[in-house]
């Protein structure tokens, strides 16, 4: 990141100082440039080319040499040199490139990066006339130009250094105010998983962070409700099945307490521990059943089913518990319905509706059973003559072990685990069930399942 930011800087250094340095080359040219004119014009006045010996004109050509560290020299017509002020080419002629462009009427100036001068040439013309006579050629040092151009790199750099530096902490800084709630996040969620789920997450530096630890604690509450409803399932499994073994306890010590106890006294107390193991079994094959449906859907097992048919099947396997208490069963199909269902999942829910519908009903009473569909779903109604559910009770009975009258449901029979058996079969077919219900008049359950089995989406 940081040579990413060299990068550009030093660009930028070499691009200012390059125009610097043409800049200030161009000035120096041109103050020359104007000094030399100038003296070409004077040198006329007093026929210096003639006579190079004039003071007035000397003084002012070693003036320019010293201000600006450099050397003048007057060369005329012939390109012979009638002045240096180093004394070293006087006498000889001066060939050179921009001499001669001079002559011609140009003046040519040159800048030489390598030995640091410039060269600036000026025509010396007939006086009154329109003739070059004579060149004035002066090169100047340019030192002073590349002892600026040293210190601007100089401090060019120390400023680039000290803002690299500056970034380079703020990054670290930045880096870090970044790093932190994240950290604190992630550790928050290691937390979960040794175990500790009592602390809420309170990142809100951020937006983000602030949104990412509302969704951890949602995540968080969620977990602990599928902890406790896990919890409670449990003591609630143990609770129901110590149930009929604390009564088995009893039965049996009560006999082997007494001796000489008669025989009908055992066989009713067998009898009664017999009952019991039927119940214990009830339990555990309602538990296994309900642990079966789990709403994955990884388990199903789909197949095209005639639902009127199976309906039919059910009631007929029912009819002997709706014989004894001579409670009338109906079924009524609206068309013929087939589906793509797991048939003994959903088998297990109707026959908990209809078995709940003549076990809650009134001697003499009736049930309903309707199927319809249209297009997209098929309906089934279960409607029945009973005691009806009591509205407060209503939202709950979905729930496992829920009974609404634990004595009366107990000499009834039942492990409260129907419902919530029915429920999940129907959750595991993508479908909905609903309860209505009059207390002492009767209950509704309907049921709406689609055609086509929708799989559950992943995540
Ligand atoms: N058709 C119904 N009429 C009246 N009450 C019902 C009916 N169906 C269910 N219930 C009530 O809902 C409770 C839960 O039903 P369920 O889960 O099937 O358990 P179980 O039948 O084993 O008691 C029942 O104990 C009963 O109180
Ligand atoms: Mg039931």
């Amino acid at each position: 990141m940081l040579l990413a930011g060299i990068i550009p800087c030093v660009a930028a250094l070499f691009v200012i100082v390059t125009a610097y340095e043409s800049r200030a080359v161009a000035l120096r040219t041109a103050e020359i440039q104007n000094q030399c004119t100038i003296l070409c014009n004077q040198l006329n006045n007093y026929q210096y080319l003639q006579d190079p010996s004039s003071e007035v004109i000397n003084v002012s050509l070693y003036q320019l040499t010293n201000i600006y560290s450099g050397r003048v020299m007057v060369i005329d017509e012939n390109l012979k040199v009638v002045k240096d002020t180093y004394s070293l080419d006087e006498g000889k002629t001066d060939v050179s490139e921009n001499v001669i462009r001079c002559m011609r009427g140009e003046t040519p100036s040159f800048y030489d990066r390598e030995n640091n001068y410039i060269e600036v040439t000026s025509p010396i013309m007939e006086p009154g006339g329109n003739r070059v006579i004579g060149v004035m050629l002066a090169s100047v040092s340019t030192d002073v130009i590349e002892d600026s151009i040293d210190i601007l790199y100089t401090q060019g750099s120390v400023i680039i250094g000290i803002a690299l530096l500056l970034l380079g902490v703020c990054s670290v800084f930045a880096a870090d105010r970044v790093v932190r709630p994240l950290h604190r996040i992630t550790g928050a969620i290691e937390n979960v998983n040794e175990g500790y789920t009592d602390d809420v997450l309170h990142v809100d530096t951020f937006t983000e962070t602030r949104q990412m630890s509302e969704a951890f604690n949602k995540m968080l509450g969620r977990l602990k409700i599928l902890d406790e409803s896990r919890e409670e399932f449990v003591s609630n499994v143990s609770h129901e099945l110590k149930t009929p073994m604390t009564s088995m306890k009893v039965l049996a010590d009560s006999l082997l307490e007494q001796d000489g106890v008669p025989e009908e006294m055992y066989k009713e107390f067998l009898g009664d521990i017999a009952k019991e193991i039927d119940r214990e079994n009830q339990i555990i094959t309602d538990l296994l059943s309900l642990v079966k449906m789990d709403k994955t859907g990884q388990n199903i097992n789909i197949t095209s089913v005639n639902i009127n048919d199976l309906l039919e099947q059910i009631l007929k396997r029912l009819k002997p518990i709706a014989e004894k208490k001579n409670v009338e069963m109906v079924m009524e199909s609206f068309r013929p319905v087939t589906a793509e269902i797991d048939e003994t999942k959903f088998s297990l829910a109707v026959s908990n509706l209809v078995e709940n519908a003549i076990k809650y009903n009134h001697d003499d009473g009736w049930v309903h059973v309707s199927l319809n569909a249209d297009h997209k779903y098929f309906y089934i109604k279960v409607e029945d003559s009973g005691i009806g559910i009591p509205e407060k009770d209503q939202a709950h009975i979905f729930e496992r072990f829920y009974r609404v009258d634990k004595s009366h449901s107990r000499e009834i029979g039942g492990t409260g685990l129907g419902l919530a058996i029915a429920r999940n079969a129907v959750i595991v077919h993508r479908g909905s069930i609903r309860v209505y219900s009059k207390e002492g008049e009767g209950t509704t359950f309907t049921v709406r399942i689609p055609l086509i089995y929708v799989a559950a989406q992943e995540g």
